[in-house]
């Protein structure tokens, strides 16, 4: 289905994310912080909710991954050995006029020519020089630019190490997950009963120093990565590269990602170690951008972390006594992206009779509440004392919210608002009936049901 207008307006996505608690700007009381954000209490269940169904996907429903959780702060030689401190960057300038920062590669692809954060100083500014009377600063419309400066974007911090041999060199926070993945293969080769192919997933914060932090929570300088890294034989990357591509993609489909709102996208300018990456792309509502990206990086980590660690990250095969380092598949996805981009997805607006509603249509598996439980009056002690037991033996099972403030209307849209797909009202026939009326999100169709029937009708539900 096309997306609609309302879908694709960014400012009332944001408005409804802070409106309903899902997304507040960090640190608000105090003026804020750029491209820092916080999830607020829907937020947080729904972050939870895609890190529980990609967790699921991809090491419970699989006995080929394992997990990890490795720590944000690493031996600072690790960054040396990925190419983080010396090639971790992006082209920035400065507009002459506003002194606006902004990022060289974006300001050209948004002017429409083709450039990437991989190029060399001398080549971006060379196509800059080249196109300068397209690109206007987005602030105040000047033409008059800095040239491009390679800017790095790892985090530093005043960590101590006050004892080892790198105690004068800077610490970083982690500029991604997936390091503390490759320098804990030879651990969980020796612990955990692997057989190549296999994967090490994680899910954790990474920060970069990201020059133009736009775009609400697309783009931000601490956020969330969910990570697998999946070892296998030299020669076969591709095969199962291939595999993985369709895996991640139908993921997201999962989530209930109309198909037409996903496309690929495959990078023409590889880094020199890769042989074939490719981004999974939403259709956000400024255009088809990175939602995860796919990427075959052959030896390059492993072999990296081999020289500077002085450590044989080299794989015994049990099978043919080979040995070799293992060629890499990765698939990076952040969770930021992800809510941002389900939450777009599900955004509706629709005329209900006279009046609009907004209505978050989230897979019941993504929603925050799943159901919502009414008595049809506050003040009548025996409904509220029903509702109450049925939401208190629910909420056991499903993540359910009591409501009895204000007409029934009112609190059908506060839900429709946040997503809950099952809203369910006690009323005076319940007592004398035991049944409930149960009320569908998406097709405001309401059917009675018997309290008895009620778990089964949530299991195949939700
Ligand atoms: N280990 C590979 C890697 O980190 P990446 O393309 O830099 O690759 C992977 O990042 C994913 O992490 C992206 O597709 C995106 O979903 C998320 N991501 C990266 N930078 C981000 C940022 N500044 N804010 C939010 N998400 C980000």
């Amino acid at each position: 289905m096309k997306k609609s207008e309302a879908q694709n307006n960014l400012e009332k996505i944001v408005s409804l994310a802070k409106r309903r608690g899902f997304v507040f700007p960090s640190s608000e009381i105090y003026g804020g912080f750029p491209a820092v954000y916080d999830f607020g209490p829907y937020g947080v269940e729904l972050a939870n909710n895609i890190k529980k169904e990609w967790w699921r996907a991809m090491t419970q429903l699989r006995d080929d991954v394992v997990g990890l959780d490795s720590a944000i702060f690493m031996n600072p030689k690790i960054w040396e050995a990925s190419g983080h401190v010396k090639g971790f960057s992006d082209p920035l300038t400065e507009c002459r006029k506003c002194h606006s920062r902004l990022r060289l590669d974006a300001l050209l692809e948004e002017a429409g020519i083709f450039a990437d954060e991989k190029m060399t100083e001398d080549e971006i500014n060379q196509i800059f020089e080249d196109n300068k009377q397209k690109i206007k600063c987005p602030s105040c419309g000047a033409q008059d630019f800095t040239p491009g400066k390679k800017f790095n974007l790892l985090v530093q911090s005043n960590l101590g190490n006050f004892t080892g041999d790198w105690s004068k060199e800077p610490t970083y926070l982690r500029g991604e997950t997936c390091q503390g993945i490759y320098v804990n293969f030879k651990n969980v080769v020796d612990t955990a009963r692997v057989k190549i192919p296999f994967g090490i997933a994680q899910i954790g914060k990474a920060f970069r120093n990201e020059i133009t932090a736009r775009q609400f929570v697309f783009r931000t300088r601490e956020f969330e990565q969910m990570e697998m890294q999946y070892f296998v034989k030299p020669g076969d990357d591709m095969a199962y590269f291939e595999k993985w591509r369709e895996t991640r993609f139908n993921f997201y489909l999962d989530l209930g990602i109309a198909p037409e709102n996903l496309k690929w996208h495959k990078h023409e300018n590889l880094v020199f170690y890769a042989q074939e990456a490719y981004d999974i792309e939403y259709n956000f509502p400024f255009g088809f951008k990175e939602l995860e990206g796919v990427h075959a990086r052959g030896n390059y980590d492993l072999t990296q972390h081999s020289k500077f660690s002085g450590q044989d990250l080299n794989y015994l095969d049990p099978n043919t006594n080979e040995k070799f380092i293992p060629h890499v598949v990765e698939t990076s996805a952040g969770v930021g992206r992800t809510f941002l981009a389900v939450f777009c997805e599900a955004y509706q607006e629709e005329a209900v009779g006279e009046e609009m509603r907004t209505v978050l249509r989230l897979a019941p598996k993504l929603a925050p509440v799943k159901i919502a439980v009414f008595p049809l009056l506050k003040n009548k002690p025996e409904l509220v004392a029903k509702a109450r037991e049925i939401f208190d033996d629910l909420k056991k099972d499903w993540r359910s919210e009591f409501d009895d403030n204000g007409n029934i209307g009112k609190r059908y849209r506060r839900q429709d608002e946040i997503g809950t797909p099952y809203c369910l009202t006690v009323d005076f026939d319940t007592l004398e009936n035991g049944e409930v009326t149960v009320r569908d999100r998406d097709t405001m169709k309401q059917e009675r049901i018997k309290i008895n029937d009620l778990r089964k009708f949530f299991q195949e539900k939700i």
